[in-house]
């Protein structure tokens, strides 16, 4: 049998670690809907509505590709491709002007939000 010294500090370790949990999983989850919100405004702010569509659903035209659900690494890097000029292939020029007032931490939050849409 321990000394009740350490059977006491045992439980508020037990109570710090809940705790703990308790914050780390309450902060990811406030810090997704901040990036969400805030991939949601860019896409309206950076007009990529204009020709994706509002829900990122209903493009301009049929040749343009739908964002929304399109997995976040894949449609991150396009962008990343579609700015520097690696993707020029398609309509991808029709983008690309725009991509000039988007960085790359913009980019990866509006990815991330069309990926949850
Ligand atoms: C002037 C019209 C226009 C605007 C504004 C625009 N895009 Fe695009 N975007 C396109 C076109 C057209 C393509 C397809 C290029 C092609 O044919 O290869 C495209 C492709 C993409 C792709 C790659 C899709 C895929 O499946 O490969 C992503 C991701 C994307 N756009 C995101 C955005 C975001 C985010 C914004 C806002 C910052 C934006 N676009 C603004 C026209 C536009």
């Amino acid at each position: 049998m321990p000394p009740a010294y350490f059977l006491i500090t045992g439980k508020i370790m037990k109570i710090y670690q809940t705790l703990a949990i308790a914050f780390i999983a309450i902060s990811s989850l406030s810090l997704t809907t901040i990036a969400q919100a805030d991939g949601a405004a860019l896409y309206q702010a950076k007009t990529c509505w204009s020709c994706h569509g509002k829900d990122a659903k209903s493009p301009l035209l049929p040749i343009y590709p739908i964002l929304a659900g399109q997995n976040a690494d894949y449609a991150f890097n396009q962008m990343k491709d579609i700015k520097s000029g690696t993707r020029s292939n398609g309509q991808a020029i029709a983008m690309k002007g725009v991509m000039g007032i988007v960085s790359e931490a913009e980019m990866r939050e509006i990815a991330d939000w069309l990926a949850s849409q």
